[in-house]
């Protein structure tokens, strides 16, 4: 933003450095490391007060678009002053802009993994409507579709591991290779890692905050996963600190949500959906998971949780619908076996339904990659 040379004038008036005695900004080197860093805060939040009151009077406001640019460029405020005065005073800037900026000026860089082409999410606000379940038939389908893709899976459910059983590798234990690293347990041709493989299945693990985010930055960080085309992570329920760390640490290509169409999943769906806008994870669209039960005696169908609540939701939220997901016992046996059912009934409608959602998936994050 150019200020006008009067606007600049009143800034740097305004700003009252006086408890640091009248020192230029060459002399700010001589000063001690809490002396630098208390000067550093002050001026950050005088800026901030000088700004907001120069700006709320109508006849000093700057013209639309403008740039701020009074420090030299080696002045280590620039970065701050020029963020922190992005959007004041322009009327174009939404209060959900702002907000995006101002969350994302304090959060680490985000990196793709070591070795990991695209990374996709599958998520959803609420527990037990079939994250993982869906997130281990997609990955089989990824694979499925393009048969010389190298496909991971991460279980990112610290608390509550379902892949080791789902993918049929309980009790097994990752090796570490010479650079310290994971090696990936395989099944089914796709690589697997999951705290399950680290801890007992019976013990449950009493971790909080720093200890789940330490173990989560190793699962993602130190996998030998290279090399791999899709990585698939499946999601614990809700939006905590897991959810906030991965979609901040990692690059992501899209986030996939899953709900049952009952009222109070979709609730838990909206916010989920909503929290990965606000951290600028593309969300690739809705899986409806249990919409009808299908009698696999008389093929009677009912709608158990609902029809089609997550239609209602994805058009109000201007998502895609990525596929139904039947309830059916076929899905909850094989997976409970460790033989999913796209690699144990490949033909069947279920299977089906998700190498159609793994389609779509795929799709979209072509579409994405292009647009980039
Ligand atoms: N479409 C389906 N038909 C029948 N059973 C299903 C279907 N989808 C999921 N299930 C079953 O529902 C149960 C919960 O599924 P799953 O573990 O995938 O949910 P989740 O959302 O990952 O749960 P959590 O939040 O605890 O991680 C499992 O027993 C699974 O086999
Ligand atoms: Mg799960």
């Amino acid at each position: 933003m150019i200020l006008s040379l009067r606007a600049t004038r009143v800034l740097l008036r305004n700003l009252n450095l006086s408890a640091y005695g009248k020192r230029t900004t060459s002399s700010y080197p001589t000063l001690g490391g809490n002396e630098l860093l208390f000067l550093e805060t002050d001026i950050k939040s005088q800026t901030r007060q000088v700004l907001k009151s120069h700006w709320s009077s109508s006849s000093t406001r700057p013209r639309k678009r403008s740039t701020l640019s009074f420090t030299t460029s080696k002045c280590s405020q620039r970065t701050f002053l020029s963020s922190s005065t992005q959007g004041q005073g322009s009327s174009d800037v939404t209060e959900d802009e702002r907000r995006k900026r101002l969350m994302a000026r304090n959060l680490p860089k985000r990196e793709p993994i070591p070795g990991v082409k695209n990374t996709i999410l599958v998520a959803s606000g609420k527990g037990g409507v079939g994250k993982s379940t869906t997130a281990v038939n997609v990955a089989l389908g990824i694979a499925a579709i393009e048969q010389n893709a190298n496909v991971g899976i991460l279980d990112a459910d610290v608390f509550g591991p379902s892949i080791p059983r789902m993918m049929n590798l309980q009790g097994k234990e990752p090796d570490i290779d010479k650079n310290n690293q994971l090696i990936p347990l395989r099944n089914f041709g796709i690589s697997c890692m999951s705290m399950g493989f680290l801890v007992d299945e019976k013990s449950p693990v009493v971790w909080r905050g720093l200890m789940v985010m330490s173990a989560m930055q190793r699962l993602v960080k130190q996998v030998a996963w290279a090399p791999l085309d899709y990585l698939v992570i499946d999601m614990p329920p809700g939006t905590g600190d897991t959810q906030l760390s991965i979609s901040q640490l990692i690059t992501i290509a899209g986030a996939v949500i899953v709900s049952t169409p009952q009222d109070i999943a979709l609730l838990d769906a909206r916010k989920g959906a909503e929290m990965f806008n606000k951290v600028d994870v593309p969300v690739l669209g809705i899986v409806q998971n249990m919409s009808v039960y299908q009698c696999p005696k008389c093929g009677h169908e009912a709608h158990i949780f609902g029809q089609d609540g997550v239609h209602g939701v994805a058009k109000e939220m201007g998502l895609d619908v990525l596929g139904d997901v039947p309830l059916h016992i076929d899905i909850r046996e094989t997976s409970d076996r460790g033989k999913p059912i796209v690699v144990s009934s490949p033909q069947s409608p279920q299977a089906l339904a998700y190498k159609s959602i793994a389609k779509e998936v795929l799709s979209r994050i072509k579409t994405e990659d292009l647009d980039r």
